[in-house]
């Protein structure tokens, strides 16, 4: 198969590392259907050549429903689905609304199960791959972001239980794990932060979830990898007989390493120490 005929799916890709996916592999030829929720994004989208866009929102099934009919009526079949939206909820446990878990949820896991499903017939037809963007915070669990962080563990489960099921059917699963990428993701961080941080006043949590997200916050500005950076990895993998089951795609790989073996206990002790100077 010559790469034009590679026809790829992207949820999320109305900014960040959904949008630098469907720029980069539109401009190496791979035909782009590219998921957003607004107009102003599809219609935007759409002016980019080797991209359709479609109104995908993961928590409607009508609009997956109808972006799945649509490609079906394409008759392109479907190689590749990127699940890549996502969004963000954070903030001490013990003073989280349920709401937040079920918002969380109902975007990162359940409405990337919807999608998944939904597209399955096309991937089991073309013996395609799925690849999902998971995050660093997908093995390693951060205080204050634990909404986060166990969706995209969640989802690494969810991920190794559908490899293994698909094995025998020729469909690929792939996670891909990024560190910090510069993305709209930290801007909509300090949105939620100032709302957290309201809803925090007279808390316990209050001053260490305020200095943990602000410090998040700023690195993942000024020190996030270029959304390009995914997207090359991306295309990498699209082009891969026989890829690995995971990426991990940062500067600081040794630390994630460390991270990986270290015992709970030592990293636990870190957390401490800082949380004992800001208390
Ligand atoms: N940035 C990082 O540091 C980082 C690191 C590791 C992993 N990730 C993961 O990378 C993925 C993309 O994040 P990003 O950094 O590129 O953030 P982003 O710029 O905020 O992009 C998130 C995308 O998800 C879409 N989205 C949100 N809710 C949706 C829904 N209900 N249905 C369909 N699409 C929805 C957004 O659409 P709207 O524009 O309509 O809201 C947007 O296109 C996420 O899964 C994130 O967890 C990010």
């Amino acid at each position: 198969m010559t790469i034009s005929n590679y026809y790829v799916l992207i949820t999320g890709a109305s900014s960040g590392i959904g949008r630098a996916c469907a720029e980069l592999l539109a401009s190496r030829g791979v035909k782009v259907y590219a998921g957003a929720r607004k107009q102003d994004d599809i219609n935007k989208l759409n002016k980019i050549e080797n991209i359709i866009a479609l109104e995908i929102d993961l928590t409607k099934q009508d609009t997956i429903d109808n972006a799945i009919d649509y490609i079906k009526t394409q008759k392109t079949g479907l190689d590749v689905l990127i699940n890549n939206a996502g969004i963000t909820r954070a903030g001490p446990l013990m003073e989280l609304p349920i709401e937040d878990l079920y918002e969380q949820f109902e975007v990162n896991l359940f409405g990337l199960h919807r999608i998944t499903k939904a597209v399955f017939p096309l991937l089991l037809e073309s013996k395609g791959k799925i690849i999902m963007i998971s995050s660093d915070s997908g093995f390693f669990a951060t205080p204050f972001f634990g909404p986060y962080c166990s969706s995209k563990f969640a989802l690494e489960g969810y991920s190794d239980s559908l490899r293994r099921e698909l094995l025998i059917f020729g469909v690929k699963v792939v996670i891909i794990e990024p560190g910090r990428v510069n993305t709209s993701i930290w801007q909509k961080g300090e949105e939620l932060l100032k709302i957290l941080l309201e809803r925090l006043k007279g808390s316990i949590f209050e001053k260490i979830a305020k200095e943990v997200g602000e410090y998040a916050i700023e690195k993942g500005k000024t020190e996030g990898l270029n959304p390009r950076e995914i997207a090359k990895l991306v295309y990498k993998i699209i082009h891969i007989k026989e890829p690995k089951t995971r990426y991990l795609i940062a500067p600081d790989k040794l630390r994630y390493r460390l991270i990986k073996i270290l015992p709970d206990k030592i990293i636990d002790k870190k957390f401490e120490k800082e949380f004992k100077k800001i208390k």
